[in-house]
Formats: C-alpha cells, structure tokens, sequence
C-alpha cells in the first residue's frame, strides 16, 4: 500500500494506470493517463498498489469513496482485488471514514462478487448510468459498508 506523501513508489504512473484500466474496462470508459495525473493530484485521493493491480480512493469528511479498482487479467482471483479494497479501506479509516462506498456496474459480476465477498451491500441504483461499447444502458449499483471492522483478508 502507499499513501499520498509516496505516491506510487511501486511504479504505478499515470500512465501505467490508463493501460491496465484499458485492459479492464468498457463502461466505465478506461481513463486516460491524464485524468489519473488529475486525480492522484487532488486533495484527499490516494493511491493503493500492488503489483498486480491499483486502487484509487478518496476521502471527504467522514466517507470514502473507491473511486476505481483494477487487476491484471492473468493475477485474477488470486486475491489480489481484496487485498486492494481492505488496503484501501485501511488508509480510509486512518483518514478518518467511517463508510465505504462505491458504484459498480451492474452487469460487472464479478467485482459484484468481490464486493459482496468483502461485505458490501447495494444501497441505491442509478438507471441507465452507464452506456455500453454497442449503446446499451447498464445500471450503476451504489454499494456501501461502514468501516471500523476490517476482516481478515
Ligand atoms: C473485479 C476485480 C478487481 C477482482 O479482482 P480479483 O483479484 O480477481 O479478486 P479476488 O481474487 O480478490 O476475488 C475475491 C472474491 O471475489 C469474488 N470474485 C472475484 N472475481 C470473480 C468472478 N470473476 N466471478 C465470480 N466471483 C468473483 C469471489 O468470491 C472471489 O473469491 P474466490 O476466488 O475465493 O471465489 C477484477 O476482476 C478486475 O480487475 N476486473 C476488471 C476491472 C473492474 O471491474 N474493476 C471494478 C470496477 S467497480
């Protein structure tokens, strides 16, 4: 894991994000290397790494938001996306979050499962949130878990 003083010393840049998030994702869109220059220069984002793959999460007040989380197609279930949630919800809770929250995809089944696995519950949709590379909407699934009892992954 790393914090916002070290950001990436394991060598996630910019641009080494934009080319796993290309990999990983459709709808969302990927992000660019230059929103992720943005984002990790922004009060209250930090990044969570690993070799395998990134986490970026960012804190307001008293909740925290997984903004984005990525693993290497081949590192898959391996444990690798777990790791990343709690090492995010670990430097949440340093920071002061009390709840952790995210928006997935509905149709994304498995980081739904991993989330479900790692004890989120959805608390809200948003309909037709997403459009898919051939035009469909998806809806995107809000998914909550307060913090302060982190598991044993
Ligand atoms: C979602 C993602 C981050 C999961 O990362 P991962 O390292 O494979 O996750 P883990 O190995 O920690 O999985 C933990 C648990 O989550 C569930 N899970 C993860 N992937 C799953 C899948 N493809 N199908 C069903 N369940 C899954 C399982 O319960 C799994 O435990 P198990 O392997 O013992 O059965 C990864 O698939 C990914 O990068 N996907 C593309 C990007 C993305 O969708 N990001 C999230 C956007 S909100």
């Amino acid at each position: 894991m790393t914090d916002r003083r070290h950001p990436a010393p394991s060598g996630w840049t910019p641009a080494r994000c934009a080319a796993l998030h290309k990999r990983a994702f459709t709808h969302p869109r990927p992000w660019t290397t230059a929103e992720f220059a943005a984002l990790l220069a922004t009060p209250g984002v930090f990044p969570v790494t690993h070799a395998k793959g990134f986490a970026l999460g960012r804190v307001v007040a008293d909740e925290a938001e997984l903004l984005t989380l990525a693993v290497s197609p081949e590192a898959r279930r391996q444990g690798v996306g777990s790791r990343l949630v709690r090492g995010f919800e670990a430097q949440a809770l340093a920071e002061g979050a009390a709840t952790a929250f995210l928006e997935v995809a509905a149709d994304n089944r498995a980081a739904r499962a991993l989330y479900r696995h790692l004890g989120y519950r959805e608390s809200g949709r948003r309909k037709g949130y997403y459009r898919t590379a051939a035009g469909q909407l998806v809806d995107a699934v809000l998914m909550t878990r307060p913090l302060g009892r982190t598991g044993e992954i």
